[in-house]
């Protein structure tokens, strides 16, 4: 063996190692003790990813500060007992379905709250959006949860670490419903646009855990990781396309049995199907070792993984 396919090696079941230390129990009670903290990004190398990973060194812990910052520092890092906000009683009794307009008031809710400071966010510079060719620059992220018996919201304030603007977008989860129906929009500051088509290239499942690009890019890695699993607890649900946002094509369904005992259309699975629409979130989740969530693939695995994301759709 050369030194340096050695070292990769050696890495490679170091960082191995360190995640099996620092997963979580396998506990479903969600609320109890306080989670395990969110493992930190680190590319096992499986040769999945398009470009190679993104050196960040550059982007110190203080340049993310002071950008996240430039939100509003009464907006950010707030304290808080309970990571996810909790909302008024929704006013119509015994709903089955909320109404658009009633989705869109839980949109525009979340950011008044997240504007006004009533809102407790993580920060982080996200993973998931900042690898590959999405943007290749960090992409900084304010992530606030808020429920109520009939729902829960998501709010995601965004911007590159280029941009000067802040752009609003919202998941709100009917659970009024059986399965739970999610609804996506910008929420821009004259009302929320509903959107599916270019969310569901990431969120093929509602919700995505949480996932910071490096372990200091990110404030309140306590608040990421309770956020991950509220996230994390979320029922099933079906994903709303808008008729001017109708659902991509999806190509191919991904059915490598490692993957897809947790990931199918049969309802009992933990997660929706994914296809091959989703190639992108797949390929970062793997290479950096957050999927599958228990073990490492194998090689042959890793092969079978490659083929089928290299096939054109
Ligand atoms: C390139 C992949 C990608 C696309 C496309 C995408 N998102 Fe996300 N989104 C993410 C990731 C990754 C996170 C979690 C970020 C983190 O780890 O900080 C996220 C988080 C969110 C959150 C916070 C709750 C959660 O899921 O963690 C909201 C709200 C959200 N996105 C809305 C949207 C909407 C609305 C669209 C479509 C207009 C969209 N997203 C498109 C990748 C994507
Ligand atoms: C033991 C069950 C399990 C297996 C096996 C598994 N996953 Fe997941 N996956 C999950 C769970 C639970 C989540 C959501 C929570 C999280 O991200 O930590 C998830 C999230 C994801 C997501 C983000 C979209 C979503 O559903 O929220 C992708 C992409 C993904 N997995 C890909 C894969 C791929 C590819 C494989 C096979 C190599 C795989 N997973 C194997 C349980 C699994």
């Amino acid at each position: 063996m050369n030194i340096d396919r050695y070292l990769r090696c050696a890495c490679f079941w170091l960082g191995f190692l360190a995640r099996v230390c620092a997963a979580e129990p396998a506990s479903k009670s969600p609320g109890s003790s306080p989670p395990a903290l969110i493992a930190p990004a680190a590319s096992v190398g499986t040769g999945l990813l398009l470009q190679p990973p993104l050196d960040l060194a550059w982007f110190t812990h203080e340049m993310f500060v002071t950008n996240a910052s430039s939100v509003g520092t009464n907006r950010i890092h707030r304290p808080w007992t309970s990571p996810v906000v909790t909302l008024p009683a929704h006013r119509r009794s015994g709903v089955n379905g909320l109404k658009e307009e009633e989705v869109k008031a839980y949109m525009m809710d979340a950011r008044r709250r997240f504007d006004a400071g009533e809102a407790v966010p993580l920060s982080d510079a996200g993973l998931i959006s900042t690898q590959e060719d999405v943007v290749r620059r960090p992409m900084l992220n304010h992530i606030a949860a808020f429920s109520n018996a009939v729902v829960r919201v998501y709010l995601l304030v965004q911007k590159t670490s280029t941009d000067k603007g802040w752009s609003y977008f919202s998941i709100v989860q009917d659970l009024t419903v059986n399965p739970a129906v999610d609804y996506y929009a910008e929420v821009r500051q004259t009302g929320p646009k509903l959107e599916g088509t270019s969310c569901y290239k990431c969120h093929s499942s509602g919700p995505l855990a949480i996932h910071p690009a490096r372990e200091d890019l990110v404030l309140d890695a306590p608040l990421a990781a309770a956020i991950g699993r509220h996230i994390a607890s979320q029922p099933r649900s079906i994903f709303h396309f808008p008729a001017d946002s109708p659902a991509p094509e999806r190509g191919e369904v991904l059915a490598l049995k490692f993957c897809s005992r947790c990931h199918s259309s049969d309802p009992d699975a933990d997660r929706d199907a994914l296809y091959q629409v989703q190639s992108h979130p797949i390929r970062i989740l793997v290479d950096f070792g957050y999927m599958p969530p228990d073990r490492r693939l194998k090689p042959e695995e890793i092969v079978a993984l490659k083929a089928w994301l290299d096939r054109k759709q």
